[in-house]
């Protein structure tokens, strides 16, 4: 005897549902577990190596003045963001030396500012060359010089 199917119309329904509410559920956000976070001081740098990476690779020129200009701002920007924080490194530093070290980070962030304002002349100026110049030369050698100082080993 042939048998009637199972399959009801209901029964339609509640598999096309829960088909439906697998394929659609998300994790709320506060589910979502973070992996790493990245320090205040990290992500400004970043910011500052975009700025660095198109002077020292596209290369200010007459064309792209504007671009430059921005580029320079953001940089500036994310060094004066920077220089009021703590890097991590200063954690592992004894106590009575902490505030030294410190002063050492922000004097040499205080630095890479005034040689950003430099570079900044340069650009007004219209001295493409000198203003790239200063980023290769004199920006990426404080670069290395923090980094040496400051950034830790982890990095
Ligand atoms: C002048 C241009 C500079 C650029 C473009 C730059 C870029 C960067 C980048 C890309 C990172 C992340 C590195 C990584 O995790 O792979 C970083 C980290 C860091 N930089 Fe710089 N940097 C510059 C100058 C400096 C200076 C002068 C100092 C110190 C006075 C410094 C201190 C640090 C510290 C402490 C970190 C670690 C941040 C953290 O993860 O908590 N940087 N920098």
């Amino acid at each position: 005897m042939l048998q009637r199917s199972r399959l009801t119309p209901l029964t339609l329904v509640l598999v096309a549902g829960a088909a439906f509410g697998a394929l659609a559920w998300r994790p709320a956000p506060s589910a979502l577990v973070r992996i790493e976070e990245e320090s205040p001081i990290h992500e400004h740098m970043e910011t500052m190596n975009a700025a660095m990476r198109f002077f020292g690779k596209t290369g200010a020129s007459a064309e792209n003045r504007d671009k430059a200009l921005e580029w320079i701002a953001k940089f500036q920007a994310s060094v004066v963001a920077c220089k009021v924080l703590t890097p991590e490194t200063a954690s592992k530093v004894e106590e009575a030396k902490r505030a030294e070290f410190v002063a050492g980070y922000r004097t040499m962030m205080v630095d890479v500012l005034a040689t950003s304002c430099k570079l900044e002349k340069a650009l007004m100026a219209g001295d493409y060359e000198a203003a790239n110049k200063v980023a290769r030369e004199e920006l990426k050698a404080l670069k290395d010089a923090g980094h040496e100082k400051y950034e830790g080993d982890e990095h």
